[in-house]
């Protein structure tokens, strides 16, 4: 199989991340294997979204969270239920964008480039699984819109995926 990925501008962000999210739909369909489909999302977002510098998942595994299938570079391997940006998402079962990392208590900085961050939970019939990490190396980088169509991929990833 080859994938190319689309070049999106994000200038009209709701309309590109509807076609990122059918891009992504069609990546994963025909395929429910939780780690690949993790692999090929982290792939996508980090391709397509302009300025990012990490795009991955971490897994729960007990009660912390291990590093999955990312893009980027090697990042922390394990963070514990509530200790930093992922953490705290899993934690509170809620999505967090962080505007600025050097103002969240507690950030932990696996790349020191990245300046702001969002954490979106995996759930799955209410059961975590793990978070949707994506990092990027200029302040303030998601705003709402981000958040909306990042929540529909990781969403899209976690409906069409078995753990
Ligand atoms: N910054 C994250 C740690 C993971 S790395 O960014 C890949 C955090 O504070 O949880």
């Amino acid at each position: 199989m080859s994938h190319v990925p689309r070049r999106y501008d994000f200038h009209d962000k709701a309309a590109d991340y509807a076609r990122l999210a059918d891009e992504l739909a069609g990546l994963l369909a025909g395929e429910t294997d939780w780690i690949a489909n993790a692999a090929n999302t982290s792939a996508l977002i980090f391709e397509a979204l302009p300025d990012l510098n990490w795009a991955g998942v971490y897994l729960l595994k007990g009660n912390e969270l291990v590093v999955g299938p990312f893009q980027g570079r090697p990042a922390c391997v394990r963070i514990a239920m509530g200790k930093g940006v992922c953490g705290a998402a899993a934690a509170r079962r809620e999505t967090i964008v962080v505007p600025d990392v050097e103002k969240f208590p507690g950030h932990i900085a696996c790349d020191s480039a990245s300046r702001s961050e969002i954490v979106i939970p995996l759930i799955s019939n209410a059961a975590l699984l793990g978070v949707l990490d994506i990092d990027s190396p200029r302040l303030n980088r998601f705003d709402t819109s981000d958040r909306h169509g990042l929540e529909r991929l990781a969403a899209l990833f976690v409906a069409g995926s078995r753990l």
